[in-house]
């Protein structure tokens, strides 16, 4: 199988490039450049390797270097952004620093023609952000692009299958990005192109068999899409040796909790199912303000953790559906620092185990997705949309109550399966109702009603940080507001928020 190897020197992007080159269908794993040696490197038989960019000046003693020699070992290299200056710097070319015309942003790029360059046109927009260059390439090697301030934006030694490019193909922005890494790996490196997640399913099932052993695993299944794919995953491996424990908060969508449990018993693992509905609704009783639901939610959490972990009492493992977007690299290869995005904050701190795995860590999101459907989980698992940990009752404003709670699961229901009906729930990134505890009045047949406001929200968003409200056709609107007022009883008015974020956040609280 080909495998290409993502040299990392501290680029930002460095599981994207591995990422896109997955996307062509050729397996690419990331490796801290002083994780891994040159003859580690010749004896896993690489198909290519590609340099990552960083944030140093290779004439920076601390910078990262690696063994020059590996331009002379027969294996296709890119080098991206720093490693296009290394690459040159390694081979005596000359690096300088742009200062005043360094280049952030979008920018004009004037290629020659290349094997590198097979199918990209002479002048094309590429992504650049760099504040050093290269100045002379070196010996052997040709440059092949330019952009008005860089006068070597691109070079390539062909006898010696070494390319440079100062831009980052694996970003968007750059409009021919996928193309040029797809020349590098099928024209220099020769790939076939053969490798899916089938295989990555296949290889992480073994690894997993082979560091678990006979050892116990824990999980806390929340039903989101990564921790049920990590759960499917693990169940595939490890069979019963893994538990998971699914605490049932009663603030799940409509019929969530029985979903996320029979999507599971097509493995023989130890599922627990923990129904904590009316714990959770009497913890709230009487509560109105949003962070303080949030904290007792985040508390009973855990409080009831702590009882299933003294009845499970020692495990080897503490597994988490921790994905790649979710992990802060701390860079160059050292280990990574993750960031807590638990909902069921310091669970670790009490149960007893020797080490925290994370299978996915090197994914993105829609991989996950594309992996869990491998894994044979029903489709509406994987394409979840992102549902907070207190779940309902940050969407219920004011008090909550069972029979809120069921009058919003009802109508959230309404609005999904009108989303999907006309298609939109393609092409928005998140969408739910939200219930609001005051009251309004309205009428039906010949008689006064009381009752309360539903409140529809979509947003469209690339990262949650900040998003737009959802340009959702009248007619949808008009067909979910009819059959929400007529078939949930005690709703007399139907809303949508054409708020963006910011002001306001994507949650109502
Ligand atoms: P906001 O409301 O902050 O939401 O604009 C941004 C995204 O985060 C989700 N969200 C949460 N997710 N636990 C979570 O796991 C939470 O407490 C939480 N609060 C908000 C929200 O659904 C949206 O996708």
């Amino acid at each position: 199988m080909d495998k290409i190897v993502v040299l990392d020197f501290g680029g930002q992007y460095n599981q994207l490039i591995a990422r896109r080159v997955r996307e062509h269908h050729v397996y690419a794993e990331v490796k801290g450049y002083n994780r891994i040696s040159l003859e580690e490197i010749k004896a896993e038989n690489y198909t290519g390797i590609i340099f990552t960019g960083g944030p140093n000046s290779v004439y920076d003693e601390a910078s990262p270097h690696f063994d020059p020699a590996i331009l002379d070992a027969g294996i296709p290299i890119l080098g991206i952004c720093y490693g296009c200056q290394l690459m040159a710097w390694m081979g005596g070319g000359e690096i300088c620093s742009a200062g005043s015309i360094s280049e952030y942003g979008k920018t004009e790029l004037y290629v020659k023609n290349s094997v590198l360059f097979k199918d990209v046109p002479e002048s094309s927009i590429c992504w650049m952000s760099h504040t050093d260059y290269v100045k002379t390439a070196p010996k052997g090697f040709e440059i092949i692009g330019n952009t008005d301030n860089c006068p070597c934006a691109a070079m390539c030694d062909d006898e010696r299958k070494l390319y440079g490019v100062q831009f980052h193909p694996e970003v968007t922005h750059t409009e021919f990005g996928a193309q040029i890494l797809h020349n590098f790996l099928f024209e220099v490196c020769k790939c076939k192109g053969d490798w899916s997640m089938d295989d990555y399913c296949k290889q992480t099932v073994t690894a997993l068999r082979a560091k678990i052993g006979d050892g116990k695993v824990l999980l806390a299944l929340s039903g989101g899409v990564d921790s049920s794919v990590c759960a499917a995953l693990l169940a595939e491996a490890i069979g019963n040796k893994l538990t998971c424990v699914f605490v049932d908060h009663g603030l799940m969508r409509k019929d969530e909790g029985d979903e996320v449990e029979s999507a599971f018993s097509k493995w023989d693992i130890n599922f627990i199912r923990v129904n904590a509905q009316e714990r959770f609704i009497n913890k709230l009783a009487g509560v109105t303000e949003p962070e303080r639901k949030r904290k007792i939610i985040g508390e009973e959490f855990i409080r009831v953790f702590e009882e299933v972990g003294k009845e499970i009492g020692a495990v080897d493992y503490l597994a988490q559906g921790t994905i790649y977007p979710d992990v802060i690299e701390s860079g160059l290869g050292a280990s990574a620092t993750i960031k807590s995005h638990h909902n069921v904050g310091g669970l670790p701190d009490f149960v007893d185990f020797r080490e925290i795995i994370e299978p996915l860590g090197l994914l993105f999101k829609d991989e996950v997705r594309e992996l869990g459907s491998k894994l044979g989980l029903p489709d509406y698992l994987v394409s979840r949309q992102p549902f907070p940990g207190p779940g309902l009752a940050i969407r219920i404003l004011g008090e909550i109550t069972s029979e809120k709670l069921e009058i919003l699961r009802e109508a959230d229901a309404i609005f999904r399966e009108e989303m999907a009906l006309c298609g939109c729930d393609a092409t928005t990134s998140q969408y739910f109702a939200v219930l609001d505890s005051s009251r309004s009045v309205g009428v039906m047949g010949d008689a006064r009603t009381y009752g309360y406001t539903v409140i529809l929200r979509a947003v469209t968003t690339d990262d949650f940080m900040t998003a737009d409200w959802a340009r959702l056709p009248f007619e949808l609107l008009a067909k979910a507001s009819s059959r929400i007022t007529n078939e949930v009883r005690s709703v007399t008015r139907v809303a949508y928020d054409v708020t963006s974020k910011p002001p306001a956040t994507v949650e109502w609280e």
